[in-house]
């Protein structure tokens, strides 16, 4: 067997969803002690989309992935794996009643946290199941109501997360087709894992016995070693993906990294010696969302024509963890949902 004749996860399918209200920098004026002009110069960030009541990660996840399915023409899968961080209940996972409202149910379904890199650890786990044989066709979801985690008077964290979801199906393909995922590059480093955190709601802070500060169920976030971990390790683990798919940077022709700050992009795309045109971007629009980032803005690019069949695609993630990811496709044809 030859490399190309490997099987592997093919991209068949791709749809994206963001809640219809939208929280412009002058909305946060109005609570924060902010300015429109701070806000876009120190993130690029114009306005964010943020769930109205009635709604939740179950209901961002389902529309995703409805319009997913429905791009890959075939309503079936034998795995759902949903990226999030903020599940509809710590108990059970969502990804379960994702499938069930998809009319998958009993279909294998299960949650995956690994933050802002939750996506591409999930495109990785799915791609393992399908390299495997335990899948021949995987729905993966990031979705993240992340605003529902903020204190929405903490100007450091409210002025930059939003909701939203992206979906991919991947099916059981060859390594050499147009769409086939990987390799990937993966890491994590807990002992900074204080630099983002929900210190109070765990299994920790539960099992102390103490009585809860209200303010540590909130997120909280340590920006500026944040920033220099994000453009370190996205620099790196996007080279080291590189080195394993034997592509040169010249070889990339869109860039999708991490919708957090525009800076941070800005910044890797410095490293990695990537012009400005080639990185997508609709971090303006929707802020930083969570799991949902990477397929967001995938979906989005791909529906207008910025990302097109044939283009080389180098994908990467940083989070909270600290967690990251890398991988590599060429862009297939196929319909955004
Ligand atoms: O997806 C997970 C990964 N997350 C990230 O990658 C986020 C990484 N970090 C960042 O993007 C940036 O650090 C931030 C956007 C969060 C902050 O930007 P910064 O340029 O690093 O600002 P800073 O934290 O150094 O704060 C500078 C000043 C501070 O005031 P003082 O202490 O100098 O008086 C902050 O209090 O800016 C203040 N500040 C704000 N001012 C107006 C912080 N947030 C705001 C705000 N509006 N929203």
């Amino acid at each position: 067997m030859t490399a190309d004749d490997r099987r592997a996860a093919v991209l068949c399918g791709i749809g994206a969803w963001v809640p219809p209200r939208v929280v412009t920098n002058d909305d946060l004026v109005q609570r924060l002690n902010t300015t429109d002009e701070w806000i876009r110069a120190r993130t690029g960030i114009r306005e964010r989309r943020v769930i109205e009541p009635g709604m939740s990660t179950c209901t961002l996840a389902v529309e995703a992935g409805t319009r997913a399915l429905k791009s890959s023409g075939d309503a079936v899968v034998d795995l759902v794996i949903v990226a999030t961080t903020t599940p509809d209940h710590p108990c059970p996972s969502t990804a379960p009643e994702v499938a069930h409202r998809l009319g998958l149910t009993g279909v294998p379904a299960f949650d995956l946290n690994a933050v802002c890199a939750g996506f591409v650890y999930a495109l990785a786990t799915a791609a393992g199941h399908i390299a495997a044989g335990s899948a021949e066709r995987v729905l993966v979801i990031g979705a993240d109501a992340f605003t529902t985690m903020l204190n929405p008077n903490d100007r450091t964290t409210a002025a930059i997360f939003g909701d939203g979801a992206g979906a991919v199906v991947l099916r059981a393909g060859t390594a050499d087709e147009p769409g086939a995922l990987g390799p990937f590059d993966l890491g994590s480093d807990g002992s900074n894992a204080d630099l983002l955190i929900v210190p109070a709601g765990g299994s920790e802070q539960r099992g102390s016995g103490l009585p809860v500060d209200p303010a540590d169920l909130h997120f909280r976030m340590d920006g500026q070693p944040v920033f220099r971990n994000a453009v370190m390790r996205m620099s790196e683990s996007a080279g080291k993906v590189l080195e394993r798919a034997g592509w040169r940077i010249e070889d990339v022709d869109r860039f999708a990294c991490h919708q957090a700050n525009a800076r941070i992009l800005s910044a890797v795309a410095r490293n990695l010696a990537v012009e400005q045109d080639r990185v997508v971007m609709n971090v303006d629009r929707v802020g930083n969302t969570v799991a949902a980032s990477i397929p967001l803005v995938l979906a989005d690019a791909a529906a207008t024509g910025d990302i097109a069949p044939g283009h080389r695609i180098l994908i990467t993630s940083f989070g909270a963890g600290l967690s990251w990811g890398s991988t590599v496709l060429t862009w297939p044809e196929v319909e955004i949902g």
